[in-house]
């Protein structure tokens, strides 16, 4: 029997979880959907089937839960899935939460000492063939592109039986996939990470284990055409400090962000390493090469309300909200340090390109960002955002406050290929309503207003990562055989 969940900001209101898999054939749609818009736009994020064992939950530790809307001939069905991991399939066997938050083993009910935590909350990407929802702790675990069904972890043939993290970059030229694992051997086990390079046709052609300097929450890292630069920003997990009372994953006062700038094709022998004051930086928006140096723009602030610091303090949403922040890094310089300018001070959640041209220089931003709330993270980023980097331009629109914008996607209009031509959908929970939509916009026009309101006759909780595969996208072809 599911006991009650308890009060938390992460288990109320717009993150409150579900707890349903639907399907919706034929969804309400006010507006329209162009005829050259068709593909699937995929969301994942955590909906916890059963509450915590501590009494205490995290945003990143609820089960993995996938949507999916078919956008064809005008028309959107929309389907649900939990990611049913073998963590999923445990605890509802046992009816009840087994496994401590993130996995801890000083937490987790004897039955499952040992195995592994896995949720697939994070991301979702089609990638050689399958649809992969991703967790950074974990291998990804492959689902049916269509039916949404768990076929089981995807370990690249027994290469990849660790972490692997939510966030690889895709190089839309050859279709490889490069991905990073951090602290492959656990918090106990050598510092260590690795840098892995996927064919399109999804089999491992290069693998790198590289020295961590310590442990380090690496959410995302960085690629441009010749280079991969690994981010060691100052949150780590220390179970050392859990069992003296501590924080499990804390914000390290004091230390450094360190980057390991290394050759895309090199080795740990090649890592050059540069340091700058510390950051929180989980997204970038697209980072590229321009005269031999670097150009990372990410989504960075100078402290995190995500976790405590070491001491167990906490920040709040207001004094460690996100700006767009250009990095530049020398890699021939005579410095080991970066230079940083903000280039949009807004309260920031995930900046996303015209994924076509990630590693390749761009400039057109698409992103959630808050203009009313008191706290984005808990209260919702209440408004999206189209920004040209180039010129500053802003293009937004504002769903009011207490509404709660998900990632904004890009979607190309089908058989283009400029920057940005096409459409732009998030999935959105307005103000005081029961229902979820997703809301499509002309990619160059978002302060018109969305050209399309798909309904939903529910409430979508708050969630994480999402993607839009167009029908003539390879990776949407080679994937789903119409
Ligand atoms: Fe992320």
């Amino acid at each position: 029997m599911a006991e009650p969940f308890f009060e938390h900001p992460y288990l109320t209101g717009h993150h409150a979880p579900i707890r349903f898999e639907a399907d919706a054939p034929d969804l309400i749609i006010e507006g329209k959907i162009p005829d050259d818009l068709a593909g699937i736009f995929y969301r994942n994020g955590p909906d916890p089937l059963y509450p915590p064992r501590e009494g205490d939950y995290h945003w990143f530790d609820g089960d993995g839960m996938v949507f999916a809307f078919e956008i064809a001939n005008g028309r959107v069905a929309m389907r649900n899935r939990w990611v049913k991991t073998d963590k999923f399939l445990l605890e509802k066997a046992a009816g009840k939460r087994l496994f401590g938050i993130f996995g801890n083993p000083m937490t987790s009910d004897p039955s499952v000492q040992g195995k592994r935590y896995n949720t697939g909350n994070t991301n979702i990407i089609l990638h050689g063939g399958q649809l992969l929802a991703l967790m950074e702790g974990a291998p990804p675990v492959a689902l049916d592109p269509r039916g949404l069904e768990t076929l089981g972890e995807q370990q690249y043939g027994g290469l990849v039986t660790s972490s692997f993290s939510a966030h690889p970059k895709i190089d839309y030229l050859t279709g490889e996939m490069f991905n990073t694992g951090a602290a492959i051997h656990g918090m106990m086990g050598a510092a260590e990470m690795r840098y892995d390079i996927v064919r399109a046709d999804g089999t491992i052609r290069k693998t790198e284990i590289i020295p961590m300097p310590h442990f380090s929450l690496m959410h995302t890292f960085l690629l441009t055409e010749n280079w991969a630069i690994f981010p060691f920003i100052p949150i780590d997990t220390d179970l050392k400090r859990f069992a003296a009372g501590g924080p499990m994953t804390a914000w390290v006062n004091n230390r450094p962000t360190k980057l390991a700038i290394m050759p895309r094709e090199g080795t740990a022998a090649d890592v050059q390493w540069f340091e700058y004051e510390p950051r929180h930086m989980f997204h970038e928006l697209n980072v590229w090469e321009e005269d031999g140096k670097i150009i990372a723009d990410v989504a960075a602030a100078n402290g995190t309300a995500l976790f405590p610091d070491e001491t167990g303090a906490r920040r709040t949403h207001g004094d460690t909200q996100q700006s767009l922040r250009r990095w530049t890094i020398d890699p021939a310089g005579n410095t080991s340090s970066i230079k940083e300018e903000t280039l949009n001070g807004r309260d920031i959640q995930f900046p996303r390109p015209d994924d076509r041209l990630m590693t390749r220089k761009s400039r057109q931003s698409f992103a959630n960002i808050n203009l009313q709330s008191r706290d984005g993270r808990v209260g919702g980023m209440d408004a999206v955002l189209r920004f040209d980097t180039q010129t500053g331009e802003e293009d937004i629109w504002h769903f009011g406050a207490g509404a709660a914008a998900g990632e904004l996607v890009f979607a190309p209009r089908l058989g283009g290929t400029e920057e940005a031509d096409g459409y732009a959908m998030t999935l959105v929970h307005p103000a005081n309503s029961a229902h979820s939509e997703l809301a499509i916009f002309a990619a160059k026009d978002i302060a018109a207003g969305p050209i399309a309101r798909v309904l939903l006759p529910f409430r979508v909780p708050s969630g994480f990562h999402c993607n839009f595969y167009s029908a003539d996208n390879r990776f949407y072809t080679q994937a789903i055989t119409n």
